[in-house]
């Protein structure tokens, strides 16, 4: 096996998009401001200029740093190109929501909405602090600018002392985002692995607490203390919002740029749905075969750091290509087994297929690339033993292995490296008489020295601690699978 490989950096033509994307939502931001200091009469004639220079260097400092970031410290944000493009999406609609619903009042500012957005596509917590961060600095300047442009705001530059209500609106301007920050910082620290809706409003609700009493407490600081307290109502409603707003805007994301969510693998993962159907009654045998791998992988994702519920799905589809012949496949057999009446590279030419089939079922059925993937890597280049045996006896031994091996591609990934482990590994103990840990534990070493020896770990960063994690999570967990029950007296006739 390879050393651990490192996470390869982004390709050209991914930064050029990376930019591209960049570039766009940047110039969206700089109309949309322009509109807003339009609207609220500080882009009067004289100033338009001024305006649109102010707009183009807020855009490219915040937009320009934010890439420079990704590319430094994220880079694999950047090689997702669907998942950069979405969290800058996310963070440019966030920002023109603040920009047009601070003309009601700047505490209506949905703190966190950037944040909320993006934990909820990503899970990636640094990523959902740094957009809302960004998020959260422009809109700051921006509304600074717009106050400053006002004659209140001069004033109170020019001689310290503005108008009550210009003075207010600065205040609760600096307050608000203080509490975007806060909340951005929280956020993907509390929905980090928690997926379930009520948890999500209970977030929200603890958010919007959070909320209150900071503003409670800061406005201690502010002169006229009942009016600031007055308005505390805004708050709570714009604690709720983001949980509103990311409800609507979370799913259309999801669709528009065939993001891998959470909920989206939760979906793929459920029995109702049309593939799912399909292979529980064509294929009942690989139906029940991909539960049990499917409950083996999500345990050693768990058990390696990686994700369970792309383990669990990608699990699940792994051998949907045998819908094209599932009578071929001995999970489905009642007894005759069509191999036999078949010459052994007709029944390696089948059986090889499943791979390929299987990746065009998906695609055909709208399962992303992530899940999809798995279909072709989890066999990888391994022989079929059975009818790589059966040749040889048939020809005397002139036979080319690699006429009775799989046509697939490697593992890339870790998830397809426990497909192939908990795959090969449900199959061995499912056939032995009476498993038990000593003689388990022997098979799993096993299997997972033979696709080292194989090379079929060689194209992924697994190590050799994950490998071995992997093969004490089924150690633990095999016995709860394929338990044996007690005989009803009388029930064997
Ligand atoms: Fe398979
Ligand atoms: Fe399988």
């Amino acid at each position: 096996m390879k050393p651990m490989l490192k996470t390869r950096k982004y390709t050209r033509r991914q930064l050029l998009f990376a930019v591209l994307d960049t570039v766009i939502c940047a110039a969206v931001a700089v109309f949309a401001s322009m509109i807003k200091f339009y609207l609220t009469g500080s882009a009067i004639t004289a100033e338009f200029a001024l305006c649109v220079i102010y707009a183009l260097i807020l855009a490219a400092g915040f937009y320009g740093g934010l890439l420079m970031f990704v590319m430094i410290s994220r880079s694999f944000v950047i090689k997702n190109n669907r998942y950069y493009r979405a969290f800058i999406v996310a963070m440019t609609f966030a920002f023109v929501y603040h920009l047009f619903i601070s003309i009601i009042s700047p505490l209506l500012i949905a703190p966190g909405l950037t944040a909320m957005m993006i934990v909820m596509i990503s899970r990636k917590k640094q990523d959902a602090f740094v957009f809302n961060f960004v998020e959260t600095g422009m809109t700051l300047c921006v509304l600074l600018y717009e106050s400053i442009m006002t004659e209140g705001g001069v004033s109170m530059l020019i001689d310290g002392g503005a108008d009550a209500q210009s003075n207010l609106y600065l205040w609760l301007l600096i307050v608000i985002s203080v509490i975007n920050v806060g909340v951005g910082a929280f956020m993907p620290v509390a929905l980090r692995d928690k997926t379930g809706r009520l948890y999500t409003v209970l977030m929200g609700l603890i958010v919007t607490a959070a909320s209150v009493v900071l503003y409670v407490l800061m406005s201690l600081a502010y002169s006229d203390i009942p009016l600031v307290l007055s308005l505390f109502w805004l708050v709570v409603i714009s604690g709720v919002t983001p949980i509103v707003i990311s409800q609507f805007a979370v799913p259309l994301l999801e669709k528009i740029f065939n993001l891998v969510t959470d909920s989206r693998l939760m979906e793929l993962a459920d029995a109702r749905r049309p593939l799912m159907r399909r292979l529980a009654s064509e294929a009942p045998g690989t139906y029940n075969h991909s539960l049990a791998v499917a409950n083996f992988a999500e345990m050693c994702a768990n058990a390696i750091g990686e994700d369970p519920y792309l383990a669990r799905a990608a699990a699940y589809y792994h051998d949907v290509g045998k819908l094209s012949n599932p009578f071929y496949f001995a999970e489905n057999q009642a007894g005759y087994n069509p191999h036999d009446d078949i010459l052994p590279e007709v029944s390696a030419e089948i059986v090889r297929k499943h791979t390929t089939e299987g990746y065009k079922l998906c695609k055909e059925y709208g399962v992303p690339e992530e899940v999809a993937c798995v279909t072709v890597q989890h066999h990888g280049t391994l022989p079929m033993a059975v009818f790589y045996e059966r040749a040889k006896r048939l020809t005397d031994g002139e036979v080319d292995i690699r006429d009775y091996s799989y046509h697939g591609t490697c593992p890339t990934n870790k998830i397809a490296a426990i497909i192939m482990i908990c795959d090969s590994s449900e199959a061995a103990i499912r056939a032995m008489d009476h498993p038990d840990g000593e003689r388990v534990d022997r098979l799993l070493r096993g299997i997972i020295a033979d696709r080292i020896a194989r090379g079929q770990f060689d194209n992924c960063s697994i190590s050799l601690m994950d490998l071995d994690a992997i093969r004490r999570t089924i150690i633990g967990a095999y016995g709860g699978l394929f338990h044996s029950r007690i005989k009803y007296p009388g029930g064997e006739r």
